[in-house]
């Protein structure tokens, strides 16, 4: 089935509809040594695996995020792990006073992830500000770490840093917190982030390590599972300033582009002066990361790519890296343009979305509550 004929039947179907995402999965590159294993357990055992991603709804996500992360989520509701991917609206609040368009940029979220291949049928997509029993697990989770704990978050310092905020508010200083309750408050075990996450994860493996010591069931079951990060195998890329591709820094390829603007984006991407094009990360970063993207695009490696342009320059390796993401993204654009077109079906997708969270979370919850004694 093409990801265009899924996008049809996906419209406008009654209720959220539409397996597969088999396009965007079958030109995903081989996976890294490593997430075999994984792929194994999932597969032999999909109901143990629950996976919990998310974004920010702040703007359009990128070719960074596609393949540092959007193609693993795709790749593990293909092999059965139950995925819930939180569309984090209160987050935006902590490093600015207003979110802006926030109902939009929800909606076109949601849009990316179903175009890539996430199926709504499989996949529980909500706003977290839609499920009220999740943000009230913040209350316990905040008592189980302190002050100077979340003082010392590397992830949380550096987003301080790069705010233009006068002050810092105590939603920036405490949202791992929040993001433990993101992950915890439907028991997920796997969650598939960058790098820049790691703290929060470790935040989230505290709170419920805590919370089990603290309020022991007396059957003695845990009430929340260790979450483990998983790690993309895909190295990171570089925006076309050569900084790390980031929606904020204005330096990304948006995956929504069209085929013309991610020409001029691509074409204005920084290079060097060597015209002998070659795969060097440390020696050349923004050149590799030209090839790269053209590498996993085509599903080959990228030492084969640069051979392929040799002498012939950065006008060379931009031309093919244009073709590369345009041929690649096509199916999924298109899906898209046909899922755009259909508000109240991506309406309809957040609100199946929020309600089966809501339930979830609302167990979780009474779980908390009546092993802390509360009437
Ligand atoms: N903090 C993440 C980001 O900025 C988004 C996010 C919110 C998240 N809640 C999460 C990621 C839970 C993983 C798990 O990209």
């Amino acid at each position: 089935m093409t990801a265009t004929a899924t996008a049809t039947q996906a419209h406008g179907a009654p209720a959220p509809a539409a397996p597969t995402g088999t396009a965007p999965a079958s030109t995903a590159p081989a996976a890294a040594p490593g997430t075999a294993a994984l792929d194994e357990a999932v597969r032999r055992d999909p109901a143990g695996h629950r996976v919990l991603t998310g974004d920010r709804p702040t703007g359009p996500l990128h070719l960074g995020h596609y393949f540092g992360t959007l193609q693993n989520r795709v790749r593990l509701q293909g092999l059965g792990a139950e995925m819930f991917v939180v569309i984090a609206d209160y987050q935006v609040i902590t490093d600015r006073d207003i979110a802006h368009r926030l109902a939009e940029h929800t909606e076109n979220l949601a849009l990316d992830y179903l175009a890539t291949g996430l199926d709504p049928e499989r996949a529980t997509i909500f706003p977290h500000s839609a499920v009220p029993a999740l943000n009230q697990l913040l209350l316990p989770f905040l008592s189980l770490v302190s002050v100077a704990e979340l003082g010392r978050n590397p992830t949380v310092k550096d987003e301080i840093a790069h705010s233009d905020q006068a002050a810092v508010n105590g939603l920036m200083f405490t949202y791992p917190v929040h993001q433990a309750a993101d992950i915890l408050f439907c028991k997920a075990n796997l969650v598939p982030v960058g790098q820049d996450q790691l703290p929060h994860l470790e935040v989230a493996r505290t709170v419920a390590r805590r919370f089990n010591e603290r309020y022991p069931r007396p059957d003695g079951a845990r009430v929340f599972p260790q979450p483990e990060a998983l790690l993309s195998a895909a190295p990171l890329l570089l925006g076309t300033d050569g900084t790390k591709m980031s929606k904020s820094r204005g330096n990304a390829v948006p995956l929504s582009a069209d085929e013309d603007t991610t020409a001029r984006l691509i074409r204005g991407a920084r290079t060097d002066t060597d015209r002998r094009i070659s795969y060097d990360p440390a020696g050349r970063p923004e050149v590799s990361s030209l090839v790269l993207l053209a590498a996993l695009c085509q599903g080959r490696p990228p030492e084969r790519i640069a051979e392929e342009i040799g002498d012939g320059g950065a006008a060379a390796l931009k031309r093919t890296v244009t073709e590369s993401v345009n041929e690649h993204l096509r199916p999924i654009r298109a899906r898209r343009a046909e899922l755009a077109a259909d508000r109240g079906y991506i309406r309809q997708v957040l609100r199946a979305g929020a309600e089966r969270a809501n339930a979830v979370a609302d167990a979780t919850l009474t779980e908390v509550r009546d092993v802390m004694g509360s009437l």
